[in-house]
């Protein structure tokens, strides 16, 4: 049943399950398997040793070795998810074995057609992606201590060793850190559906809502610190010539101007056309759409035709939570903004300014992991070069637009509230200036 039936006056409160999120570990997999059933083993034999294939130059031809298996034999969503996982290493250190030269045209059947209707079933995209990489390969050391930094692993590995795992955890980290935003989050469109509720003139209910609201912003926005603090952590371990030349490379997606494969690459047994798919990327993470939907940062078209198309790598259930929740009548920022609440305005623009943070994080990120080592490696000035993503983005225009526009989003909020008190502030002179005319008038009668 839908959580989110619209009575035409309110939505119901949200019901994360429904969604397939947790309160505990966010959009993460909770509790991922690490094996498939035995028939399942030669997937798991390649998956756990792409790293060293990858480095030996030995994955191509295990992988024409490798047996067509019957994916139909998977049953529900945790071996699903594994065996998207296996099947999309496999696919992605095939192709970006060798770099970009010698790049194959065709992925063999055996990985093809299962990750293919794999990727069907759970409404994702048949490339390895952040669903896989930043959601699913991810495990505990010790499994009864912390989600922490020192206490995750992933369970398989591209190469780069210590320092591509540490990407991973940064990246398992951050998401993690997002659980913390969604109880505030079901709670502020809670709030904000019994806001519209109340009588105009109940203001002792709406004060007393207000100050709830205030609180719930408090919680989202500490885990939005909470993100952005994980982020700075990506400098302890991982030097920027690994992430650029060694981890990167097989975030390549297949089709697209400028790559090894413009016009994609053939699933054998799938399709005889090739097939065009962006690589994986952070903008497929649910975060911080949900984060921009619900604190109402507005896009470009442009821009939002890119969050949509990011959108298309998300599960089936997180797309669904984000559509639902632009969906919804009730609008925080409609509410900040009409309320001239002095506390609550505070409250909103400090959580914008953490995603500010968390963008201005990430672009110092992008800018020592990519921008730099491109500018090494190219001996041009890092300006000048047309970047892309490997999510397909023109990157610097995109990330620096994004972060714009939550700063717009911040004054927004205060403009209206100084708007709001000039205006006030106008009308009690002129309403001050009639009655100090009419006294004197009356004065002047008598
Ligand atoms: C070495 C570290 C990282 C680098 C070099 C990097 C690079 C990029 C690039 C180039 C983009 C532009 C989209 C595209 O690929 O076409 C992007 C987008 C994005 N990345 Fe990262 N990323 C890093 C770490 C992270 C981490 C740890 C997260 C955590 C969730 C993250 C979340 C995002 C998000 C949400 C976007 C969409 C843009 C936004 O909403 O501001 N990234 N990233």
């Amino acid at each position: 049943m839908s959580s989110m039936i619209h009575d035409g006056l309110a939505d119901l409160k949200i019901d994360l399950n429904y969604y397939h999120v947790s309160n505990k570990t966010g959009f993460m997999l909770d509790h991922p398997l690490t094996e498939l059933p035995a028939y399942f083993k030669p997937w798991e034999n390649i998956a756990s040793s792409v790293a060293s294939l990858i480095e030996r130059r030995e994955l191509r031809n295990v992988v024409l070795k490798m047996p067509l298996l019957d994916h139909n034999k998977l049953t529900g969503h945790r071996q699903l998810r594994l065996a998207h996982l296996q099947l999309a290493m496999i696919a992605s250190g095939y192709v970006w074995q060798d770099g970009d030269v010698n790049v194959p045209k065709v992925l063999p059947k055996s990985v093809a057609v299962p990750l293919y209707y794999i990727s069907q079933h759970l409404g994702i995209q048949p490339i390895l992606s952040n669903v896989d990489l930043a959601l699913a390969n991810w495990n505990l050391v010790d499994h009864k201590g912390p989600m922490d930094f020192d206490n995750l692993a992933c369970i398989y590995h591209l190469p780069g060793g210590a320092e591509s795992d540490w990407f991973f955890i940064v990246n398992f980290m951050a998401e993690y850190n997002f659980a913390k935003c969604l109880e505030p989050m079901v709670n502020i469109l809670e709030v904000l559906d019994n806001y519209q509720k109340l009588p105009v003139g109940d203001v002792t209910q709406r004060d007393r809502i207000v100050d709830r609201l205030v609180k719930q912003l408090d919680g989202l926005l500490a885990g939005i610190l909470d993100m952005q603090y994980s982020l700075t952590r990506m400098h302890d371990k991982l030097a920027g010539e690994t992430f650029y030349k060694v981890i990167r490379p097989f975030f390549g997606g297949w089709g697209g101007e400028g790559g090894p494969m413009p016009d994609g690459l053939v699933y054998e047994g799938v399709s005889e056309n090739p097939l065009k798919f962006c690589g994986n990327t952070g903008a497929q993470s649910s975060t911080l759409q949900l984060l921009d939907t619900l604190l109402c940062v507005e896009h470009d078209q442009e821009k939002r035709d890119t969050i949509l198309l990011m959108r298309m790598y998300m599960p089936t259930a997180h797309k669904r939570l984000i559509e639902d929740i632009e969906n919804r009548k009730h609008k925080l920022r409609h509410l900040v903004t009409s309320s001239h609440v002095d506390s609550l305005t505070e409250a909103y623009n400090k959580s914008l300014s953490a995603v500010v943070k968390f963008r201005t994080g990430h672009l110092q990120l992008v800018t020592k992991y990519v921008l730099m080592p491109a500018r090494k490696l190219t001996q041009d000035n890092v300006e000048n070069l047309d970047l892309k993503g490997t999510g397909g983005t023109n990157l610097m225009p995109f990330l620096k637009g994004l972060k714009q526009d939550t700063l717009d989003a911040t004054t927004f909020a205060q403009r209206r509230n100084t708007y709001f008190g000039l205006t006030f502030g106008v009308l009690v002179a002129v309403a001050a200036s009639v009655a100090v005319g009419l006294v004197v008038r009356l004065v002047a009668k008598k």
